[in-house]
Parts: C-alpha cells; sequence; structure tokens
C-alpha cells in the first residue's frame, strides 16, 4: 500500500448491527434518565408532575369517609385508633368494621357488592390490602401522638378535630387524597410557628 492510497473499509454488516444497536442503547438509556431527573427534581421542589392525580387511589374495597364520618357521625380516633398513643395513626381491622358490618348489607347494589368483599375477607381470615397514601421516607421520623396532643391542647380542641390540619377534611372524601405536601420545608415551617424543634435530629436519626 503506497501512502495516500487509504480507503475506508467498509463496515461489515455485524459492525453494523452493533453500531445501530449501541446508538438505540444510548437513546433508550438517555430517555430514561431524562424521566429520572425529571422525577427527582419535582419531588425535591414538592410540586410532583409525574404521579399527580385530583383523586385519591383505587382502594381493594371502595370505603367512603363520607358514609362513615359525615352519615354515620364516626370520629376519626374511632377507626384510627391508636393515633393519640404512637407514632402510627393505624388503619382498623375488618373485625372492628364486622361490627357494624354483620348487619349492615348495604341499601343499594354497589354498597352491597363493596360490603360483600369485606365480609369475604372476615370469612377467609385475610386483611383488606389498603393502599396506602401518605408516606414519609424511611429516614424521617413522624409521631402522630405528639402532634395530636399538642395541637390539640394548642387549639382546645379534640383530637378528632386536629386530623384536618394536615389531612383537609377527609369525611368529605369517597377517596381519600394526600391535600398537603408534607414535605421537609412544609413541617419546618411549622415547626418555627409553634416553636417546636427545628434541629435535623427531631426528623431525622
Ligand atoms: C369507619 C372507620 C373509619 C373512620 C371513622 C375514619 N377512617 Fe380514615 N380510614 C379508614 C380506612 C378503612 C382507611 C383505609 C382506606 C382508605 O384509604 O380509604 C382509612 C384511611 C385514612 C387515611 C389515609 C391513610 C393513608 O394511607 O395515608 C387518612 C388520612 C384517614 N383515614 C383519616 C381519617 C380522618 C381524618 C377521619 C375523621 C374525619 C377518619 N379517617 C375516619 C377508616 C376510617
Ligand atoms: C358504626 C357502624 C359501622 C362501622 C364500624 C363501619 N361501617 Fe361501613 N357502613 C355502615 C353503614 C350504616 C353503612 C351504610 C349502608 C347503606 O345503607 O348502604 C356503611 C356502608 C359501608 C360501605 C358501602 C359503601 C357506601 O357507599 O356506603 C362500605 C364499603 C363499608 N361501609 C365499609 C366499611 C369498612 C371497610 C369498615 C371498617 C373500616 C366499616 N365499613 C365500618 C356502618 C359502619
Ligand atoms: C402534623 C400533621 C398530621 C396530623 C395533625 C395528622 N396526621 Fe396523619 N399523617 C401525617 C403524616 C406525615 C403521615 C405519614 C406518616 C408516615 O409515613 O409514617 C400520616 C399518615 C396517616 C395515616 C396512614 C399511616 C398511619 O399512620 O397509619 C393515617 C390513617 C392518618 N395519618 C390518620 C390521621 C388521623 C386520624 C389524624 C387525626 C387524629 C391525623 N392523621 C393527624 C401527618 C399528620
Ligand atoms: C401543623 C403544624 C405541624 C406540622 C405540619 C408538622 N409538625 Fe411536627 N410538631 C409540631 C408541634 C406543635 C410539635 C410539638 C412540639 C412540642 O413538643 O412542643 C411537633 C413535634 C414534632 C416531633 C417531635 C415529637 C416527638 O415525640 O419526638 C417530630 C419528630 C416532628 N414534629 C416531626 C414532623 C414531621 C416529620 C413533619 C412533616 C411530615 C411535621 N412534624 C409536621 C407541629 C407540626
Ligand atoms: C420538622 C421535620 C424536619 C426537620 C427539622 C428536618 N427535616 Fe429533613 N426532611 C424532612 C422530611 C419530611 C423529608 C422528606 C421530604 C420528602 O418527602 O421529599 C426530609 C428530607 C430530607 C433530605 C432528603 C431530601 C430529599 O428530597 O429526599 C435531607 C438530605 C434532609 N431532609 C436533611 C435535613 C437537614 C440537614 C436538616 C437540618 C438542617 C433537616 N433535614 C431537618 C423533615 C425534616
Amino acid at each position: 500500500m503506497i501512502p495516500g492510497d487509504f480507503q475506508i473499509k467498509k463496515p461489515t454488516g455485524k459492525q453494523i448491527a452493533l453500531f445501530t444497536g449501541l446508538g438505540l442503547g444510548g437513546l433508550v438509556t438517555a430517555v430514561v434518565v431524562v424521566v429520572l431527573l425529571t422525577w427527582v427534581i419535582s419531588a425535591w421542589f414538592g410540586t410532583p408532575v409525574i404521579l399527580s392525580s385530583d383523586e385519591g387511589p383505587e382502594q381493594p374495597i371502595a370505603f367512603p369517609h363520607t358514609t362513615h364520618v359525615q352519615d354515620l357521625g364516626l370520629d376519626c380516633t374511632f377507626c384510627h385508633r391508636e393515633v393519640t398513643k404512637s407514632a402510627q395513626a393505624t388503619i382498623p381491622p375488618v373485625n372492628l368494621c364486622m361490627t357494624c358490618h354483620q348487619a349492615v348489607l348495604g341499601s343499594t347494589e354497589t354498597a352491597q357488592a363493596e360490603i360483600k368483599k369485606l365480609r369475604d375477607a372476615f370469612d377467609d381470615g385475610d386483611p383488606v390490602a389498603w393502599v396506602r397514601v401518605h408516606r414519609v421516607p424511611d429516614h424521617v421520623h413522624f409521631v402522630h401522638e405528639t402532634h395530636i396532643r399538642v395541637l390539640s391542647a394548642r387549639d382546645g380542641i379534640e383530637a378528632t378535630a386536629v386530623c384536618s390540619t394536615c389531612h383537609g377534611d377527609v369525611g368529605s372524601m369517597a377517596k381519600v387524597k394526600q391535600v398537603r405536601t408534607l414535605k421537609m420545608s412544609d413541617c419546618v415551617d411549622c415547626h418555627r410557628d409553634n416553636a417546636a424543634p427545628t434541629d435535623c435530629t427531631t426528623c431525622h436519626y
């Protein structure tokens, strides 16, 4: 081969396939990275662009707070029994529902169908797999008991009346949804306003 007689080699079929593959792979990776970044950044600023909806999630049994709170006048603490005693409010077990639903079978067809799901779960001894609506990350420490005790004393109101501060008017929700960001800035702002501790170790271990 004399100098200057350089020729570009034609790529083989195998090489074309390889580079096409790498190109597509790179494109897919780029898209995934952009989507993940959007999600992380939106979560950071407390305005989720993805995963937001006007209604709360679909639950395995269409349990309406409206019927039980507005119509029957039950207190929040009647079902969320641990809320004044411990960190978790807790969702009531099927047994508690059955104290009424042994006898209450529902007046409409849809109500009957949903109550039947509840009674079947009771007969089978299965817990209901409720979809969680509110959740702080694992590195965050949140205790219901303290908040209920201090805020009800501050305003001279019953425990049940405190819930709406953070959860909105749950009694009017057919499907529970989150109404307050409960992000770090939200927690810290309220702590500052109430002379509650704001050092990092209050909420992070
Ligand atoms: C008859 C029992 C009952 C009563 C009374 C009741 N709840 Fe509930 N609550 C439930 C059940 C069951 C769920 C789980 C299903 C769901 O999310 O709808 C739930 C879910 C919730 C959730 C969402 C939990 C999560 O996953 O983040 C909140 C918040 C809540 N209730 C607040 C309240 C408040 C505030 C009141 C009073 C105004 C109240 N509840 C009264 C039974 C009850
Ligand atoms: C204090 C009694 C009481 C308790 C406790 C209770 N319910 Fe009910 N529930 C009722 C009554 C009354 C109705 C209205 C039934 C009707 O007339 O259709 C009802 C209705 C319902 C319905 C039908 C939907 C609708 O539109 O009303 C579902 C589903 C239901 N309850 C689930 C539950 C679950 C799940 C629990 C436990 C977390 C529970 N209930 C606890 C009394 C109770
Ligand atoms: C200061 C704000 C605040 C108040 C007041 C408050 N909550 Fe909550 N709630 C939260 C936060 C934050 C979470 C998520 C906690 C977690 O992930 O551990 C939560 C979660 C829940 C849950 C689902 C998880 C669990 O703990 O079982 C229920 C049910 C609930 N709250 C009910 C209530 C009820 C009922 C009241 C009133 C008696 C109430 N909350 C008052 C902030 C609050
Ligand atoms: C509506 C106002 C308000 C909001 C919102 C709020 N807090 Fe608080 N928090 C308080 C008050 C008031 C206290 C009690 C301070 C005291 O002991 O006097 C407190 C106490 C605490 C404590 C100490 C309790 C203990 O028993 O160790 C922790 C931890 C805490 N909050 C975490 C959080 C987290 C995490 C969030 C957000 C998810 C949050 N708080 C949102 C008002 C609020
Ligand atoms: C009153 C409660 C509270 C205090 C005080 C607090 N944090 Fe947080 N922090 C939270 C909550 C709630 C979250 C979760 C936010 C979310 O859901 O994205 C969080 C998240 C974080 C994260 C993770 C960020 C993310 O988006 O996941 C870091 C890092 C952090 N906090 C650092 C700190 C430092 C440093 C301090 C002290 C200067 C501090 N926090 C004080 C409540 C608190």
